[in-house]
């Protein structure tokens, strides 16, 4: 038994700050508009919209009330509703998840911060696309300096870790996240009012289907996971922060919106860009960094703009990459009783050092591949790819377990007492909702896995 006082939310715009905080981040700016462009558009953007709303929504509304019924961290819950099972595994699963997913994404937002110094210095000046893109290749592969950032943004989310929930989290998420919704709308009009932009607005919302492979639809879904923080329970130890009378179902319907809406609307402001300027779309992870230094330059205080939006992109990075580390600091200090100073330096270490060297993959330890199963053939990758794609499969992996649990396992009047608070609001969409995530949803993941694994359309 634990007696320890558990931290908790203490306003609603706090909780919906802090768990749109987790979604917006690096999924959404640097990482949905990437993919988007490497599988070729509108047509990607729909299947990744289908499986927010149908996969991605109700996984959400069932880690919250896993969260808050359990008021316990990811393996703790599992434990707590099915005491003894192998259930628990999901939780570790998620742990190992969280570790994977930290790795590169501290490297992504060191990038991030790189680009903030580079704006203030007014280093896009005068650049062509063509040679933002090869300083950008020369900055992720050189040994030291894409680390030494790395390490600046892993310093700073262990401090707002060790500030614990109500005074770190939630205080950031509040006035920042507004903020960067209004400069990338800003971003969006200039983008695509640029000469040639047209193009690029027809590729995000002209689909063409046969652009379509089954890797594609695996890259959306586990997009969709990763983008809204699910499957390795980020969303279940926020729920079990959040206060008894917090309506969940409304909750993850206005987190999954804004999350969707600020990735439509980064799509917006990079893909008209993307071909005004004649890049390619599927450049790959440098797409954003290359493309928007050209938009700033292209308007009015575009220095002051790029300042700006670099530095709220690592802020959004950083109220996402608390909510990774915080589901693996939680585990640490509730069950193994480790202080919160302890659990929190002894793992951000580890993660901290994989990282570097999944950045070194970019450069020094470039000839080190990994292989990877995917449409029935084993392909290689570069490290820090090879984790984001090991990511995109341990979260709907993660996520299928959780359904299934919900669905069969987790006992209906819990669920029911958490979607209707106790009896306190109606619930009329939980029949449906039971169906969703008793077979629609895992048959779903379960569906598209094993066919783009094996390759099997
Ligand atoms: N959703 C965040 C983003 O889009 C990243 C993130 C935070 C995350 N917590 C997570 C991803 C938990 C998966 C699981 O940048």
């Amino acid at each position: 038994m634990t007696t320890q006082k558990r931290d908790g939310f203490s306003s609603r715009i706090g909780v919906i700050a802090a768990a749109a905080g987790s979604a917006i981040g690096l999924g959404n700016i640097w990482k949905f508009p990437y993919i988007t462009g490497e599988n070729g558009g509108a047509a990607f953007i729909l299947v990744y919209l289908a499986c927010i709303a149908l996969i991605g929504l109700p996984i959400m509304l069932g880690e919250f009330s896993i969260g808050r019924n359990t008021k316990k961290n990811t393996v703790g819950a599992f434990e707590a509703l099915a005491p003894g099972s192998p259930w628990k595994y999901t939780g570790w699963l998620g742990i190992t998840a969280a570790f994977v997913i930290l790795s590169f994404y501290g490297v992504v937002a060191g990038w991030t911060l790189n680009y903030v110094s580079l704006s203030i210095t007014n280093a896009f000046a005068g650049q062509t696309a063509a040679q933002l893109e090869s300083s950008f290749g020369a900055f992720v592969s050189n040994p030291i300096s894409p680390i030494i950032w790395q390490i600046i943004f892993m310093c700073l989310t262990v401090a707002v870790v060790l500030g614990g929930i109500k005074n770190g989290i939630e205080r950031y998420s509040k006035i920042l996240m507004p903020l960067l919704l209004i400069i990338l709308i800003i971003l969006a009009i200039r983008s695509a009012t640029l000469d040639g932009a047209t193009k690029g607005l027809e590729f995000l919302f002209k689909p063409d289907f046969s652009k379509l492979n089954m890797s594609a639809v695996l890259a959306a879904m586990g997009h969709a996971f990763f983008s809204l923080s699910l499957g390795m329970g980020t969303m279940m130890t926020y729920g079990s922060y959040m206060r008894k009378n917090e309506n969940l179902a409304v909750t993850a319907v206005q987190v999954s919106i804004a999350d969707t809406l600020i990735a439509l609307i980064a799509g917006i402001a990079i893909f008209p860009a993307v071909f005004a300027f004649g890049i390619e779309p599927s450049s790959g992870p440098g797409l954003v960094f290359i493309t928007l230094p050209n938009v700033f330059s292209q308007m009015p205080f575009g220095t002051g703009f790029s300042i700006l939006f670099f530095t709220l992109l690592a802020v959004a990075a950083l109220t996402s990459s608390i909510s990774v580390l915080e589901v693996i600091v939680a585990y640490l200090y509730e069950e193994l009783g480790w202080n919160r100073v302890k659990s929190t330096i002894s793992i951000a270490i580890p993660i901290t050092f994989a990282g570097a060297i999944l950045s070194l993959g970019n450069g020094t330890l470039s000839h080190l591949t990994m292989p990877f199963l995917i449409n029935g053939g084993i392909s290689q990758m570069s490290l820090i790819d090879w984790f984001i794609t090991l990511s995109d499969q341990l979260l709907p992996i993660g996520g299928f377990l959780i359904a299934l649990f919900i669905g069969w396992r987790m006992d209906k009047d819990s669920l029911k007492n958490e979607l209707t608070n106790n009896g306190l609001i109606q619930a009329t969409y939980i029949q449906a909702y039971r169906i969703i995530i008793k077979f629609i949803a895992p048959l779903a993941i379960a569906f598209v896995f094993i066919s783009t694994l094996f390759g099997f359309f």
